[in-house]
């Protein structure tokens, strides 16, 4: 067994509330759902929680608000083992907050990010020891894009390497696809990339998560591959997209081997989406070895 990776997550941290409805309403029309409940959630954490539970070493850098939401979501962490010593606690300000609506098992979110907008180049900088001491680092949009540029540099300067969830998508600076070494866009946020930059360049960093369609990517021989998702019961995908990332940098920063990491992510996914909740059905190391063996992959 290699040493445990040190995984260090600089993302948003939410509340996520969550409202299951078979309707969904249009514009200035209510409608009566089904129920709520509010869970942990934000890219950031989730991704956190994820590689936590797979056997690696986090460090969470975000912020929550000085709030009932931001204390509980703190103090859940801790219980995961990851480190909170590099979180911010933001006076007068509100935790980010994820309003979900949950229908025949997909999902719309809007995020208010809160205090996940005083995730600044400032408070990277201030943690840089931190940061610096880990073996891959891994990010999503959900903090300032300033912020994202700021630490793919500095991890690029220390030979870390970095990877970048492009989720929910905006326009990336040149410098962040060109100094991150994989990008992890769903299919609408690969479009989107595609129209911003040459994909021919950039191909063999892109890992593309295609939900039921499995997972696409480019061998450093040029091959492209096509992993296929598992026939699971889906009940909630929210999250699945944060359990492949936290997966696989966990996986990619032990064995430095993209095919396995890719494998074993996916089927990290796949026991996520079986359960309600971003970070419930996450799983341990050993339920994603048992779901490989099942399906002899
Ligand atoms: O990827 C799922 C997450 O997106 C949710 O937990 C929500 O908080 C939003 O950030």
């Amino acid at each position: 067994m290699k040493k445990t990776p040190r995984v260090c997550v600089v993302g948003s941290i939410n509340m996520d509330m969550v409202t299951i409805t078979h309707a969904v309403p249009n514009q200035g029309e209510t409608v009566l759902g089904e129920s709520f409940k509010t869970y942990p959630g934000g890219k950031g954490a989730n991704q956190a929680v994820a590689a936590a539970r797979l056997g690696a070493e986090v460090v969470m850098v975000g912020a929550v608000g000085e709030d009932a939401f931001g204390k509980s979501l703190k103090e859940r962490f801790k219980n995961e083992g990851i480190e909170t010593e590099a979180m911010d606690t933001v006076q007068k300000e509100s935790t980010g907050v994820a309003s979900i609506i949950l229908s025949e098992g997909d999902n719309r979110i809007i995020v208010a990010p809160g205090a996940n907008n005083y995730v600044t180049p400032e408070a990277i900088q201030k943690k840089q020891d931190t940061i610096l001491t880990s073996d891959i680092i891994l990010m999503q949009f959900e903090i300032p894009m300033e912020t994202i540029e700021y630490t793919v540099n500095l991890a690029y300067k220390h030979h870390i390497p970095v990877v970048i969830n492009p989720a929910p998508y905006q326009a990336i600076p040149e410098s962040v696809i060109e100094k991150a070494t994989f990008i992890t866009p769903n299919e609408l946020e690969l479009q989107e990339l595609k129209k911003a930059t040459n994909y021919e360049v950039i191909r063999e960093k892109i890992i593309e998560t295609k939900g039921k369609h499995g997972v696409a990517f480019t061998l450093p021989n040029g091959e492209e591959k096509l992993i296929p998702s598992y026939p699971v019961k889906v009940k909630d995908t929210t999250g699945a997209g944060d359990t492949f990332n936290g997966a696989f940098v966990t996986e990619y920063a032990k064995e430095k081997d993209i095919s396995k990491a890719i494998q074993f992510a996916n089927a990290a996914a796949s026991l996520a989406v079986e359960k309600l909740g971003a970070q419930e059905g996450m799983p341990a190391r050993e339920a994603v070895v048992k779901r490989m063996k099942e399906y002899n992959r």
